[in-house]
């Protein structure tokens, strides 16, 4: 078949896979390549079972794979014969030398600048899909076009604002899709082909454009203001608990006020995934970086706070279970960063497992998608810990309950059941705030949740 145009993404991972099913399946007449250096990444993605777990990817992979969507690992002949070429690839943040600990790591992203450099044959449209720090896109346009083969480079920005979990829906309609590019006549020429992809589905008012740096900035932005929802309410979540207050209800009154809106208001252990922390950390970094100190320590409290609460979360169980968990079974239900996805980087489960192992505790770790990570996001750890996906089995014998990710089947539990096979007294943490605590309270669990007074029986 002869493809209108042949779109490349390097990087096959939660963001490049899904986003890039999504184009193939809306976009018939385009050929989609999905590239990674990581080959069993792309075995995975050409088996059955897929590399990473979201709700719908299946479907839309199974419709298009073999027809317009293709996993590689040829990424020197795909760069090749690529129009546009979308770089998805990791950017995690620095652990070593200047701004370690705070600043993108950019070697992936210029590693594969460079490598599109040297394969490239004629003119291309680079995509920045990864977040990446502000200006980046013009630091990599001054490599890619400073070559000898007479080929031009324009490199526009297209943050992802896709959720894991919900990646699907969010690809499907999104809120709004950004897209950057110079202001010069090539540069609109380029964005304009980028428009044109996405207008396959999108609504045209949804499609934004703008100059390069407002789109890489807007990225970061939007990450900082959410993550920083979080932190408010977790903030407000402790004052409830001194004052008997509820964070629920609290929570509930302020979303009615249209201004505020009622997302991203639910207290908890604290926010997790790749992008949060990265991403203000990123913004810390820029404004440090431009002498900003005072707006540098503004957005670093929100991760601050976040810590914080993590640490509160692990001191709520210790103070209440007497002062003493060690040889204390505790069952942990959920590992990932939130519910519907196997992912757990940043999770607040992994500081609090460890926390807990601190203590000497005996930890069970369950969790129905995301245990192969959790082994491994633990596999320093010499003391006692183990891993279990039946919910009834982890919580066996166990003197403390807690609920660390908001999976619906947790919700759904027969916690009577749970509570037969506990050690007295049972103690519960809702770390999610999804249960029902008067009724677990009623069965006999001492219930402690984020930000409402604790239902004791002692
Ligand atoms: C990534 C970035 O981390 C994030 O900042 C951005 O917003 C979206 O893209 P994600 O898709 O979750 O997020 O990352 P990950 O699942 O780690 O996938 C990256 C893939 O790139 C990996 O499969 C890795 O093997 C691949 N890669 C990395 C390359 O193909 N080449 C490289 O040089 C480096
Ligand atoms: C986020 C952004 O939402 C997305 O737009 C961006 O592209 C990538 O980063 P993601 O990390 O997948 O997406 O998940 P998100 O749904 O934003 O949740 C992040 C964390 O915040 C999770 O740990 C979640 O449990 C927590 N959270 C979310 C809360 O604690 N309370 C809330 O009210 C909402």
């Amino acid at each position: 078949m002869n493809f209108e145009k042949q779109i490349v993404c390097i990087g096959a991972g939660y963001v490049g896979g899904p986003t890039m099913a999504m184009i193939a399946v809306k976009c018939p007449r385009y050929k989609v390549t999905v590239v990674d250096i990581n080959s069993a990444r792309i075995a995975a993605w050409n088996s059955n079972a897929l590399p990473i777990y979201e709700p719908g990817l299946d479907a839309l992979v199974q419709n298009t794979r073999g027809t317009n969507l293709f996993f590689s690992t040829a990424i020197e002949q795909e760069i090749q014969a690529a129009d546009i070429i979308f770089v998805s690839v990791n950017t995690p943040t620095k652990t070593f030398g200047h701004g370690a600990g705070r600043a993108a790591d950019l070697q992936f992203w210029e590693k594969t600048a460079r490598q599109i450099l040297l394969h490239a044959t004629n003119n291309k449209i680079v995509v920045e899909k990864s977040t990446l720090p502000v200006r980046t896109a013009e630091a990599m346009e001054r490599i890619l076009n400073q070559n000898t083969k007479n080929i031009r480079f324009e490199v526009v920005s297209n943050p992802e604002f896709l959720a894991e979990g919900t990646a699907i829906a969010d690809l499907e309609s999104p809120d709004r899709v950004l897209i950057g590019s110079q202001e010069t006549p090539d540069g609109f020429k380029a964005r304009q082909a980028i428009v044109d992809i996405y207008a396959h589905w999108v609504p045209r008012d949804r499609i934004i454009e703008a100059n390069v740096w407002s789109a890489e900035l807007s990225k970061l932005t939007a990450n900082a203001f959410l993550a920083q929802r979080i932190s408010s309410i977790n903030a407000i979540s402790a004052l409830c608990e001194r004052t008997e207050a509820d964070v629920t209800e609290v929570a509930a009154a302020i979303g009615k006020d249209t201004r505020i809106g009622t997302q991203f208001l639910r207290a908890g252990v604290g926010f997790g995934g790749s992008c949060f922390k990265k991403d203000i950390l990123n913004l810390v970094y820029i404004c440090q970086s431009y002498g900003l100190t005072e707006i540098a320590e503004y957005w670093e409290s929100v991760i601050r706070i976040n810590e914080w609460q993590e640490r509160r979360f692990v001191r709520t169980m210790l103070e209440n279970m007497f002062n003493t968990i060690a040889g204390k079974k505790i069952a942990l239900l959920g590992f990932a960063f939130k519910a519907d996805t196997g992912d757990t980087r940043e999770s607040p489960a992994i500081v609090i497992a460890r926390s807990l192992l601190e203590e000497h505790a005996d930890v069970v770790i369950s969790d129905p998608k995301a245990l192969d990570n959790a082994r491994e996001d633990l596999k320093d750890v010499p003391t006692a810990i183990s891993f279990e996906t039946d919910p009834y089995r982890a919580t066996d014998g166990a003197h403390a309950v807690a609920l660390l990710t908001d999976w619906q089947v947790y919700r759904d539990l027969d916690y009577e059941r749970i509570f037969q096979y506990m050690e007295q007294p049972a103690f519960l943490f809702d770390g999610r705030n999804v249960l029902d605590h008067k009724k677990l309270f009623n069965l006999g669990f001492n219930v402690f949740a984020i930000g409402k007074a604790p239902l004791k029986h002692f």
